[in-house]
């Protein structure tokens, strides 16, 4: 395997905060260990468009606190076909960037991992997403950050819900996946949480009302995992038809939830994940993800954190459940 000189770095699908502070730790890292380094802006597309740019020290100055991606973000379409994925490569080789380095969800590490075996070119990842749910690694970039937002944000909500004595109904990200939901439901001390892993319970909305909600709490708050299908305004309508007595409201908490400042403890993740990937190029590894594990660094075969399902903790569903009587 030739030896990596220089790395390729790139953000891609939805922002993630923790991003900045995962693009400054690579760069650096791999400044020190003598690589040269690229920025691509807009995730694939700019490496199919040759947005690329060489970085130094300077380029990630004053940015480990800065919400989004200086890099900007992308889905690309164009990186799905093969006629993009050559174009890439060929731009990739035009700046004799050897090994390249994504950060993003689960679309974008396919989009790596496929990459990867049609150029033999090395590929690492970097969990970022703020939903969580990347197989391998206990926590994402973004992840604890948009928690907080979300647990900030129902605070206020329950201000008004209790004052008007009404059961709310927030939606909050995650299409795929409830970490988001259960957990800021746990941390803001909500009545329930409506998750898409949940077919324990065939109707989650009508367990919740079942339970009868305490005599002497006269508001609620449901925490909604975003779905096309049933996302909050359908519970929201079902409560009316079907139980009129309660007067029900809906939030919608939407993208306010990837932006902000990142927490410490996003900052210290990201930055330790991406001298994390730079120890892994040095290590010889490629195709993998680099992720947390019991607070070690570990490395995820790009196939294990993309096809596996990260399991959710069903425990949590019965202690919210006993927490909120
Ligand atoms: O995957 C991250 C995420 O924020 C999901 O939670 C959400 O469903 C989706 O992205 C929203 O994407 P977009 O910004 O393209 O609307």
């Amino acid at each position: 395997m030739a030896k990596v000189k220089s790395i390729g770095i790139l953000t891609s699908g939805g922002d993630a905060p923790g991003m900045n502070a995962a693009i400054r730790a690579i760069t650096r890292s791999a400044l020190c260990e003598g690589f040269k380094v690229w920025g691509i802006y807009r995730g694939y597309d700019g490496l199919i468009n040759d947005e690329i740019k060489p970085f130094t020290s300077e380029s990630v100055s004053n940015i480990i606190q800065r919400g989004g991606t200086i890099l900007k973000s992308a889905r690309s379409k164009a990186f799905t076909t093969p006629e993009g994925r050559k174009k890439a490569y060929e731009n990739m080789k035009s700046h004799e960037i050897d090994a390249l380095i994504v950060i993003g969800g689960n679309g974008s590490l396919t989009g790596a991992r496929i990459f990867a075996e049609e150029y033999d070119m090395p590929c690492i990842g970097l969990p970022g997403t703020i939903d969580n749910d990347l197989y391998g690694t206990d926590i994402t970039i973004g992840y604890d950050t948009t928690l907080n937002t979300i647990v900030q944000c129902v605070d206020k909500i329950r201000d008004t819900a209790n004052s008007h004595e009404r059961i709310f109904l927030v939606e909050v990200m995650g299409r795929d996946a409830g970490f988001l939901a259960q957990n800021s439901a746990l941390a803001s001390g909500a009545e329930a949480a409506i998750i898409p892993e949940d077919n324990t319970d065939a109707d989650q909305l009508e367990h919740f009302i079942g339970r009868g909600i305490r005599k002497s709490k006269n508001s609620s708050i449901v925490i909604v995992s975003e779905s096309p299908k049933c996302g909050a305004l359908y519970y929201a309508e079902r409560v009316k038809k079907e139980y009129p007595q309660y007067d029900v409201r809906v939030s919608i908490l939407g993208h306010l939830q990837r932006g902000g400042s990142p927490s410490a403890r996003d900052r210290i993740l990201s930055s330790r994940l991406g001298a994390g990937a730079i120890n892994a190029i040095l290590d010889g590894q490629r195709n993998v993800m680099i992720g947390i594990r019991n607070d070690q660094i570990v490395y995820v075969p790009f196939t294990d954190a993309i096809k596996k399902s990260k399991p959710i903790n069903k425990d949590l569903i019965t202690v919210l459940d006993e927490l909120s009587i």
